[in-house]
């Protein structure tokens, strides 16, 4: 059989976004996952290759983007065999949506295969199974960026209730990621079933005032209500010189810092390219004097999430 090759591409996220666990998350462009696919006539899913991250399942039930997929063919019936190459530039383990732009441009590469039969936003709950082998738990604060581009917010999980909301048009971005890996199920165990009332009465202002800052385009407010009650002050815990970190990006303009999903990456929201180089030159003076080695990224959100490249 021969088959038409399709490509996608679908970016990382950072989720949580300080005081919005489980609930915030945007996309950012040039890091994500690379998939291309095309039928074969083995009437199963084949995963080809992987490259750019190592120890990756390769059996199409245990990897992320493969069990999306199948999700969606399964829904619609699809018996067709299906064949992946899959190229990463997102590590998992980073704290950058790994697994999830790995499970949304699992489904988004099928759905585009099959010609559409899905809308964007309808390929939610496929990509939800992805990342609910990832992570345990059904949460789209990374896919939901991953797919739909610009900043989400969860209203639900359980009801899969996501929202996009607006954002400054002068907002960036800079992440520092120092080469240690967090398991988002570990840093999840972490963080203990319960958190008393004052913090979460503090928690509530800080996510209200958030989003109101996001769509008002109020960057002293963001800043103001990027404080974390809940995972912070255990997860920084696990990030090396991350105190340090944010007191220097702070000093240097930085909006607000904060840890990028579950670590071990760090971002800070600069308001300006300007104030981005500024803050990223901070980073790198706080790692400087260490041994670690740490990529940096600087850039806008990226508005368009998952998309066909060729
Ligand atoms: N909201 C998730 C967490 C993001 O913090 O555990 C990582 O997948």
């Amino acid at each position: 059989m021969i088959s038409t090759k399709i490509k996608v591409f679908a970016p990382a996220s950072i989720a949580n976004v300080s005081c919005g666990f489980d609930i915030f998350g945007f996309a950012v462009p040039n890091l994500g996952d690379f998939v291309e696919v095309w039928f074969n006539d083995t009437g199963k899913l084949i995963i080809e290759s992987i490259s750019g991250a190592d120890g990756l399942p390769t059996e199409p039930e245990l990897n992320v983007t493969t069990v999306a997929a199948q999700a969606l063919l399964d829904d619609i019936g699809e018996k067709r065999g299906v064949s992946f190459n899959i190229q990463k530039t997102v590590k998992p383990g980073s704290g950058l949506g790994s697994s999830s732009s790995a499970a949304v441009a699992g489904a988004f590469a099928v759905n585009e295969l099959l010609g559409k039969p899905f809308s964007r936003r309808e390929l939610l709950p496929f990509a939800g199974v992805g990342e609910k082998l990832a992570s345990n738990q059904l949460h789209f604060d990374n896919v939901a960026p991953s797919l739909l581009g610009g900043f989400s917010v969860v209203r639900s999980n359980e009801e899969m209730d996501v929202l996009s909301i607006s954002y400054p048009k002068d907002l960036w971005v800079v992440a520092a990621h120092p080469q240690v890996e967090i398991k988002t199920k570990q840093a999840k165990r972490m963080l203990g079933r319960t958190m008393p009332i004052s913090n979460a009465v503090i928690q509530f202002g800080n996510v209200a005032g958030l989003v109101l800052a996001l769509v008002s385009n109020d960057y002293d407010l963001l800043g103001r209500s990027m404080v974390d009650m809940l995972a912070e002050p255990k997860r920084s815990k696990l990030i090396p010189l991350y105190d340090e970190a944010k007191e220097a990006t702070l000093a240097k303009g930085a909006i607000g810092t904060n840890i990028a999903g579950s670590g071990p990456t760090i971002f800070s929201f600069c308001k300006g390219e300007e104030s981005a180089k500024q803050v990223m030159n901070a980073y790198k003076k706080v790692y400087a004097a260490s041994e670690l080695e740490v990529n940096y990224y600087i850039s806008k959100i990226n508005p368009e999430g998952a998309k066909r490249v060729n």
